[in-house]
């Protein structure tokens, strides 16, 4: 690349090679070390993706329920935390969630050892820990007790359980494993590659995954599954939602959920998400989320032949809603599916790792003198 060709936005940048995930843009392929996402989602738990993610193979019976385990027992946050979270009650969750991990780095034994099995180590409790902080800052800010965790749950049952302080059914538990397993990576997305510029440094994991988390929150990443049901409150009723979505594109406005850097055909996880808001929705007899969606994404075919359809985000939100989780929890549960596949980008990093150092063109001034302050106009 000659030094006159910007690369804006790093777009078609190729930053490194890895293992964990493959997207085909074109084809509208994911796969995570070479398992395709549509069997990881009928066949998968979240569990085994993040042990599929960290150790590169599908675990066999004795290796999922070792870390399963593991994953329950350092579900719980050292006290120091929790008044923490008291003390920000009032902030975003997903901010509650950022100064939650680095705090956490302050009573983590193993912060500042970097070597792998340490770095397992801190994957495995800050894969579980970040749910609980989430959880709990939920019920702080409400003025309840934060629940403790149940060991004898699930990742995603536990979390509903500390949530709302009832254990899940196992349909709701499933919708959120399912939710969280897609999400859980996708290349170098910009909250990944944060991680790995702060990896780049040599700085620890916990310093990793708050540079995530920061970057995550945009709306432009993390932040579209609120925006869509912030849209879909503004649309109100089906019938409305073809003239809503002309007006906004006749106004240049992004319609959220829609578009992608990578995906310029359907992103393979919106199938999943889909299919599990229409269902939920004839289940618990709340089908208008879904059929404002629906009208939605037909009102955007147009723009599939210029390679914007529906990604991620765009039912995750009403399948949230549908589960009862308030709409500014919907950043921090991208970031509670997306820990493994942060963790595992950190992993490759350190496994070779390089300083992530990129140009930037200068066509600013040259060789001014310098006026003393007394001859400035
Ligand atoms: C995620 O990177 C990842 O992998 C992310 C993610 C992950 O798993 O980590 O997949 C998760 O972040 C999904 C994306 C969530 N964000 C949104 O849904 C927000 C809405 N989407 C857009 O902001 C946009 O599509 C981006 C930011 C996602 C991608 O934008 P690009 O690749 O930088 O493309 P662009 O902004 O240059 O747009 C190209 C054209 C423009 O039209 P022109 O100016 O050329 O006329 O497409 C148009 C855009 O206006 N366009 C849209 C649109 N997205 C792009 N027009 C209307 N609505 C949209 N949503």
């Amino acid at each position: 690349m000659t030094e006159e060709q910007l690369a804006r936005g790093l777009k078609g940048v190729v930053i490194d090679k890895t293992e964990s995930s493959k997207i085909d843009g074109k084809l509208g392929k994911l796969i995570y070390h070479g398992y395709d996402i549509h069997d990881l989602a009928e066949k998968s738990t979240f569990e085994e993706v993040c042990y599929l993610l960290w150790h590169g193979k599908l675990p066999t019976q004795k290796e999922l329920d070792d870390l399963s385990r593991s994953l329950a027992e350092n579900r719980a946050l050292p006290p120091q935390i929790l008044q923490i979270i008291d003390l920000v009650k009032a902030t975003h969750p997903m901010d509650a969630l950022r100064t939650g991990v680095s705090a956490l780095a302050t009573f983590d034994p193993d912060t500042e050892d970097n070597s792998p099995a340490a770095n397992l180590r801190k994957a495995i409790r800050l894969t579980a820990q970040t749910a609980t902080i989430v959880a709990a800052h939920e019920r702080i800010r409400k003025g309840q007790k934060a629940v403790a965790p149940d060991p004898s749950l699930n990742h995603a049952a536990n979390f509903l359980y500390m949530l709302k302080g009832e254990k899940p059914d196992a349909e709701s538990a499933r919708a959120i494993d399912l939710d969280l397993l897609l999400h859980a990576d996708h290349s170098s997305n910009a909250s990944a590659f944060a991680a790995r510029v702060t990896t780049g440094t040599n700085a620890d994991m916990h310093a990793a995954i708050v540079s995530a988390i920061a970057t995550l929150k945009g709306p432009a990443h993390g932040g579209a599954a609120q925006a869509v049901m912030t849209m879909t409150a503004e649309i109100g009723e089906p019938e409305r939602a073809e003239q809503w979505v002309k007006d906004a594109i006749a106004a240049k406005k992004r319609v959220m959920g829609f578009g992608h850097r990578v995906y310029k055909t359907e992103d393979p996880r919106a199938r999943h998400l889909r299919d599990r808001v229409r269902h939920m929705g004839e289940k618990y007899g709340q089908v208008k989320w879904f059929q404002i969606l629906s009208r939605v994404e037909e009102a955007m075919a147009p723009y599939r032949e210029r390679g914007i359809y529906v990604n991620v985000d765009f039912y995750a939100g009403a399948a949230y809603s549908l589960l009862g989780i308030p709409e500014d929890l919907f950043i921090p549960m991208f970031a509670l599916g997306r820990m493994p596949g942060w963790i595992t980008q950190i992993l490759e990093q350190w496994a070779d790792n390089i300083l992530l150092r990129p140009l930037l063109k200068y066509v600013g001034p040259v060789d001014l003198p310098y006026i003393p302050i007394s001859e400035r106009k």
